[in-house]
């Protein structure tokens, strides 16, 4: 196991992403760089790759791995929703396929200074890229009560989320909540014992969501990657919950463009064609070996199209 994040789905990634060996190709969630390693090692060594990630940790522990391939990989931190702007810069303006391997990486999960795990006790952060403002400890003790059961019904599809709201108000109230491990209290104060588990991870996984702004990141993403992807080139989405699986699944059966009228007599707004072709008619899901070994493995869900 990689100690910083052990990929899922490595052999689907590559089955469905690479199309030319020689290739420019984007990993939009670099992490600990274990797509990008197998990537470069399916590639030749005129394949290139972009590495984009928010959190300066993922890009220095990517760095640090990947060093052997020299000027071939070029690092970006930015959210990949930037990605068109970023690539530009380069002067880069079309690439052979994209990776987006969604949410959070166990480094980021492990690590407890980070805020993001129920597991740990130390200051709600739950910032993915360490340059942004607004962070979970905001969320929980400045949204108010409303806000607050909007993002944990929204991004967490919780039960009791106006009751939990209302009893993160009257807490803080009396005093904040600091800690992962306080937030974690007040939850199951609310849901009980042996509801807290779960309860906890679609809060926390809501507070996360809302913090990163991840599914609005999720949605410009896709949108660039179709301008970016050449013809016959790929665009592959690694999601760990419905909600975004559903963001992908939308998309890429939702992107028709206006086509050239067959006849004069044809509106031309009336005359969409498809612009994506969908790969995967349902999603690609990790074997049992893999999630034995690998228990991240087991709610990852893979989407593939190749752009027309
Ligand atoms: C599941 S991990 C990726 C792991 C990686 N595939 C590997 O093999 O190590 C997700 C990574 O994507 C990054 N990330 C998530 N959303 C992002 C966004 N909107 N922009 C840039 N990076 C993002 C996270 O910081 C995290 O490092």
């Amino acid at each position: 196991m990689n100690e910083y994040h052990e990929p899922v789905l490595t052999q689907e990634v590559l089955r469905y992403l690479i199309t030319e060996q020689d290739g420019v190709y984007v990993d939009a969630t670099l992490g600990g760089g274990g797509h990008a390693a197998t990537i470069m090692q399916h590639c030749s060594s005129q394949g290139t790759l972009i590495g984009i990630d928010r959190d300066s940790d993922a890009l220095k522990a990517a760095q640090e791995r990947l060093k052997m391939y020299g000027e071939r990989i070029v690092y970006v931190q930015d959210n990949f929703s930037n990605v068109r702007k970023r690539l530009e810069e380069k002067g880069i303006k079309q690439v052979n396929g994209m990776l987006f391997d969604l949410g959070v990486s166990s480094h980021q999960i492990d690590e407890v200074s980070r805020g993001f795990s129920f597991q740990g006790d130390s200051r709600i952060d739950m910032r993915m890229s360490q340059h942004q403002q607004l962070d979970g400890w905001t969320v929980v003790n400045r949204y108010d009560e409303k806000q607050l059961s909007d993002i944990f019904r929204r991004y967490g599809e919780e039960r009791f989320s106006r009751r939990i709201a209302r009893r993160i108000v009257e807490h803080r109230e009396k005093i904040p909540i600091h800690t992962t491990g306080e937030l974690a209290q007040v939850v199951e104060s609310v849901v009980g014992q042996r509801m807290a588990t779960k309860s906890l991870a679609r809060i926390f996984q809501a507070i996360r969501i809302e913090v990163n702004d991840e599914l609005e990141s999720l949605a410009r993403a896709l949108q660039a990657a179709v301008e970016l992807v050449i013809p016959g080139g790929r665009i592959v989405v690694i999601s760990y919950h419905s909600l975004e699986d559903r963001i992908v699944k939308r998309f890429f059966r939702e992107q028709p463009q206006p086509a050239e009228p067959m006849s004069k007599y044809m509106q031309r707004e009336n005359v969409m064609k498809p612009r994506m072709r969908v790969l995967t008619k349902k999603p690609v899901v990790a074997s049992e070996e893999e999630v034995r070994y690998n228990s991240r493995a087991r709610s990852a869900k893979l989407r593939a199209a190749e752009r027309i």
